[in-house]
């Protein structure tokens, strides 16, 4: 059955699925100007960090594409305001600034190769290359998925329980996903179930990885976050993999908040973590995970869900991600092998020479 896509490309502008409304309602929209693209970003209509770099790439393609612009010069001037634009909108996934970083170097290398074209076919082709380089990113994310799953798939048991957190599945990469990639690719093997924890206070587990796997025929168990130690001590589960948000040189991984007190009991009871991540994610110019920024977002999103107020009027704190120390992280799945301890060597080898490092 084929995935569902929460990005694409189209000649109308960029379609988005709306992640807010899941399971609910399935609602698509077409984005025409890069700050709707970086309001989508930052409003959670698309999230995880694979799938917010590729609305990013798309985000500098529609904003080259539709400016106003009539020279590549004017148009040199808008590439910044438009990265900026979407630099600003979410802190953590290191994805965005990845892809952002990929963009302008694309830019910069388009001018260089139209030197000696004449306006308006110079501008024409470096409008047109920076669309086919959004793309070529879109593509690039589903083939690393394919190739994540595959070596990740692997590494799980071949019976029992696996656990994850969050959702890094096909809405938060635009492929077949990370983690849930992984665990896509051992269910078409073998008979698995997910334990799924809802994920407070977005709830990403309950709405969106239970829906991706329920339409996929993948069994699975909803849980509540609380149940998590209970389920590691008695449950059966044989691995937990997860996604990841950002990865620093040291094996340190910024994943959705949650992730750090699962990883702590899965070492408590003997049950192997993974991380699953594309090499985008890797980003080698953070020594450990205390340097990786954390976005704290709206305390209304836990006094809150979907709007109806759940709690008093009380301060409420609400980091998006926490940091899993890399002693705790059995291995790291990327698209170009699978890193182990010591993972300075190991994600430097990995990342270290590669196009996906970002800079
Ligand atoms: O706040 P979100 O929903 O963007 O957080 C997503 C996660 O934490 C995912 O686990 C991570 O981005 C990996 S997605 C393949």
């Amino acid at each position: 059955m084929a995935t569902v896509e929460p990005i694409e490309w189209t000649a109308s502008g960029v379609v988005m699925l709306d992640q807010r409304l899941l399971p609910g309602e399935v609602t698509y929209y077409t984005y025409t100007d890069y700050r709707e693209v970086a309001g989508a970003i930052r409003d959670m209509v698309i999230r995880g960090a694979p799938a917010i770099g590729v609305a990013a790439a798309m985000g500098v393609a529609l904003g080259a594409e539709r400016s106003a612009a009539h020279s590549t010069e004017e148009l040199g001037a808008e590439i910044p305001v438009i990265v900026e634009t979407l630099a600003k909108t979410r802190p953590t996934a290191v994805d965005l600034f990845w892809a952002l970083d990929r963009m302008r170097r694309r830019f910069d290398a388009l001018v260089a190769e139209t030197e000696g074209i004449k306006e308006p076919e110079r501008i024409d082709r470096i409008r047109r290359g920076l669309v086919e380089e959004a793309q070529t990113v879109h593509r690039e994310r589903r083939e690393a998925d394919q190739a994540i799953g595959a070596l990740g798939a692997a590494l799980l048991p071949q019976r029992g329980r696996v656990m994850t957190q969050c959702n890094a599945g096909a809405l938060a990469t635009g492929g077949i996903g990370t983690a849930l990639g992984v665990i896509r690719v051992a269910a078409r093997q073998r008979q698995l179930e997910v334990l799924v924890p809802e994920t407070r206070p977005y709830l990403q587990g309950a709405r969106l990885t239970a829906w991706e796997l329920q339409q996929e025929g993948i069994p699975l168990t909803l849980i509540t976050d609380n149940m998590v130690g209970h389920f590691l001590k008695t449950g059966n589960v044989g691995a937990v993999v997860v996604g990841a948000d950002r990865i620093a040189a040291n094996g340190d991984t910024a994943n959705k908040i949650g992730t750090y007190q699962i990883a702590v009991l899965a070492r408590e009871h003997g049950v192997p973590f993974f991380v699953a991540a594309p090499i985008s994610t890797i980003d080698l110019t953070i020594p450990s995970g205390e340097k990786i920024p954390i976005e704290q977002r709206s305390a209304e999103e836990v006094t809150h869900i979907r709007g109806v107020r759940i709690a008093p009027d009380v301060p409420a704190a609400h980091p998006a991600f926490d940091v899993t120390p890399h002693e705790l992280i059995a291995a790291i799945v990327t698209e170009r092998g699978v890193a182990r301890a010591p993972y300075e060597e190991s994600l430097r080898q990995l990342a270290g020479t590669a196009s996906g490092q970002s800079s």
